[in-house]
């Protein structure tokens, strides 16, 4: 069994991740600063703690400004319809996943002026693109850090410099690098950093967030929902300060404290050691396909310019039959098809098919890549 699907969620899970959960459940079990008993307030001590670990982690300067949702996508939904309004001008690029073009596309119907910045076919973008495109009344950058198709790494930084030039903001969707790339929200320059728990935070699914950093104008930001927050009681009205203001109605605790144990284990491996395997991985499994008859493997095919994430496609046969063949008679598990980012198919030229997706983790080895460029090498035979 190969497990070739972390892209999409990352298994398995460090133990101290099931065992954080389960002591969770087992001992404290009461619900996060809505009660003043020894259980609420270890409770509230644990999402405390999952906050610095995730502040820790980005480099953000202060905790109280992550604010915790269940995933990525509610964390961009969070940064982009609670803070654009109609007549605003947001630039993005043609590498994003759907959890930040459909929030945009709707946004763009009630009035949100957007532009859509070309990358290359290798799914690269050019910062001066992004320069290009600022208008009078642009306010933001929404990017995807690392393509979720091709692992390509996008310029993040060299944006970030010109975010803080033309004094906009710059939104980073780091559901793929977060924890196996070195993401600096201060380094980086990263106002709003949407980050998703359950990928290389080697968290639990349903944990994720939002950082907010000081450029931004909170009493702009408004939450997605409202409702009660332990805090601020007497007010019929929501909180206005972090990050009470923006999560409403208990939290998932019992996942925060797998997701604490979780960056804590990233934190202890070391982001750089997680980074070098697995571009030693990535580098064999590109070599390894690359040199198959009838294999285009798509991206930048430098190992260094990308996460542990590879796209490929067989001549001749449809992902779709790759996939499941190499579920069925392998038992390699990967992704098939558009992974939800259709406009990066179209940018790399994979439109509407897709490509097979193999993500690759940490704990994955180069035993296991071998045996997938085997495993790929006979399926492409039957045909090339
Ligand atoms: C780049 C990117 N953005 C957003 C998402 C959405 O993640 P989630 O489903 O955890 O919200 C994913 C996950 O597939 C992703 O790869």
């Amino acid at each position: 069994m190969i497990y070739f699907d972390n892209a999409a969620t990352s298994w398995p899970k460090p133990p101290a991740v099931l065992e954080a959960m389960a002591h969770f459940l087992n001992e404290t079990g009461a619900n996060p600063g809505r009660a003043a008993h020894r259980r609420a307030i270890a409770s509230g001590r644990i999402v405390y703690e999952a906050r610095e670990a995730v502040a820790t982690l980005f480099n953000a300067p202060d905790p109280l400004r992550v604010v915790f949702g269940p995933n990525v996508t509610e964390a961009l939904n969070l940064a982009l319809a609670g803070y654009l309004r109609a007549g605003d001008h947001v630039i993005t690029s043609s590498m994003e996943h759907n959890s930040v073009m459909r929030p945009l596309r709707a946004l763009e119907q009630a009035g949100v002026k957007l532009t859509v910045v070309p990358c290359s076919p290798a799914g690269f973008l050019d910062p001066a693109g992004v320069e290009a495109a600022i208008r009078p009344n642009t306010i933001m950058v929404a990017l995807n850090h690392a393509s979720n198709v091709t692992g390509s790494i996008l310029p993040v930084a060299e944006v970030g410099r010109i975010c803080r030039q033309r004094d906009l903001l710059l939104l980073v969707d780091a559901a793929q690098p977060g924890g196996a790339y070195p993401v600096d929200v201060q380094a980086d320059r990263i106002d709003l950093l949407a980050f998703t728990g359950h990928k290389a935070l080697c968290g639990p699914m349903g944990t994720g967030g939002l950082i907010v950093g000081d450029r931004v104008d909170v009493a702009r930001l408004r939450p997605l929902k409202r409702g009660g927050t332990g805090s601020n009681s007497e007010l019929e009205e929501q909180p206005d300060f972090l990050p009470d203001m923006c999560e409403s109605g208990t939290p998932n605790a019992v996942g925060l404290a797998g997701l604490a144990a979780g960056v804590q284990w990233v934190l202890e491996q070391g982001v750089a050691a997680i980074r070098a395997h697995e571009v030693e991985l990535t580098r064999r499994l590109i070599g390894g396909l690359q040199s198959i008859p009838g294999v285009t493997v798509y991206g930048g095919l430098d190992p260094e310019r990308q996460t542990a994430t590879v796209s490929f496609n067989v001549a001749g046969k449809a992902p779709s039959e790759v996939g499941l063949r190499l579920d069925d008679e392998y038992g390699i598990m990967c992704r098939v098809g558009l992974h939800c980012a259709p406009a990066a198919h179209k940018t790399i030229g994979t439109f509407p098919d897709g490509t097979v997706r193999f993500g690759l983790s940490t704990f994955n080895t180069l035993d296991e890549v071998d045996a997938a460029v085997q495993a790929v090498a006979k399926l492409a035979q039957e045909v090339n």
